[in-house]
């Protein structure tokens, strides 16, 4: 049984994330351009996600955004007229988040809270006060334990307000992503298990964002969570799946194998091996 609130894994991941703010701050992937002009950076995949969700727009709603790293999908929900709390254990992230919404003279739709997500009812006691809870792409593989992760988002969720969840699809998971981005580098070999007791503890010094990078702190300890157990975690937590979708694209080069698709996006050049990315909405049932 894994210590939620404290632990080496706990100290590693937040270094190694800690490590990678400054890089992702100055790297192309994580421009913020679109940002500064009063726009919205969110994927094409939660954009349209959110766009379902609210189909008259975010004016006037509360969302929570976990693990919200440097706020750019915080402030690019501002941006689209919410109120938005986010929270990540990293404090770069949370000081960068904060200059940036300073930045654009948001500061006072913007709250950013350094916690790690196992502290986050002690760290904002406000439950049922959110009309929105967001998590994207990097998520839960960070955390031990998606039933306490499906508690905190129920706990925080007005009765029948969503969850709006996108991220790596835990068969992708699976694979190898080491590797020198190019077209012909094959398919990824299998490397670690759908479903294990306890993390992999990687180390790892390369970044998605930059692959010229070495990061120093390069021990992390990941979870490989079943779609079968998440799903579980948020039924059991009092929410009712609602959407669930499989896709073959995401934000970042999971893969050498994968190929730039445009608008941020990489996926297969032809056939649909494996689906890459899962997206979810669940809603209080309260
Ligand atoms: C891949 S990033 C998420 C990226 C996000 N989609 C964005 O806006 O770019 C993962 C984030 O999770 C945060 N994180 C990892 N474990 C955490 C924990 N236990 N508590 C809070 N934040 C955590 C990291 O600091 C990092 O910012």
């Amino acid at each position: 049984m894994v210590d939620l609130r404290s632990g080496e894994w706990l100290d590693d991941n937040r270094a190694n994330w800690d490590d990678r703010v400054p890089v992702h701050v100055a790297s192309e992937m994580y421009d913020r351009g679109v940002l500064r002009s009063g726009g919205s950076q969110l994927d094409p995949i939660a954009a349209a996600g959110i766009a379902r969700l609210f189909p008259d727009g975010l004016e006037g709603k509360r969302v929570l955004h976990l693990q919200c790293h440097f706020g750019s999908d915080s402030l690019s929900l501002v941006n689209l007229g919410a109120t938005v709390v986010g929270i990540d254990f990293s404090e770069p992230a949370i000081e960068e988040a904060r200059r940036m919404a300073a930045e654009l003279g948001v500061a006072d739709r913007a709250r950013f809270i350094q916690a790690n997500l196992y502290d986050a009812r002690h760290m904002l006691p406000e439950p049922e006060s959110f009309d929105l809870v967001f998590t994207t792409w990097g998520t839960i593989g960070w955390l031990p334990d998606v039933s306490e992760w499906a508690g905190i988002v129920a706990w925080f969720l007005k009765p029948g307000a969503p969850l709006y969840f996108a991220d790596g699809h835990p068969t992708a998971w699976m694979f190898d992503y080491e590797g020198e981005p190019s077209p012909d580098a094959g398919l990824p070999r299998v490397r670690f298990p759908y479903s294990v007791e306890g993390p992999d503890v990687l180390e790892d010094p390369s970044d998605y964002a930059d692959s010229a990078v070495a990061i120093a702190h390069a021990r992390t300890w990941e979870w490989t969570h079943p779609l079968s157990e998440t799903m579980r975690a948020l039924r059991d937590a009092g929410l009712r799946i609602e959407e669930f979708e499989e896709h073959f694209r995401l934000p970042w080069r999971i893969f050498p194998a994968v190929v730039p698709l445009g608008d941020g996006m990489y996926g297969w050049p032809d056939t649909k091996w494996i689906p890459l990315g899962v997206e979810l909405v669940a809603r209080s049932s309260r």
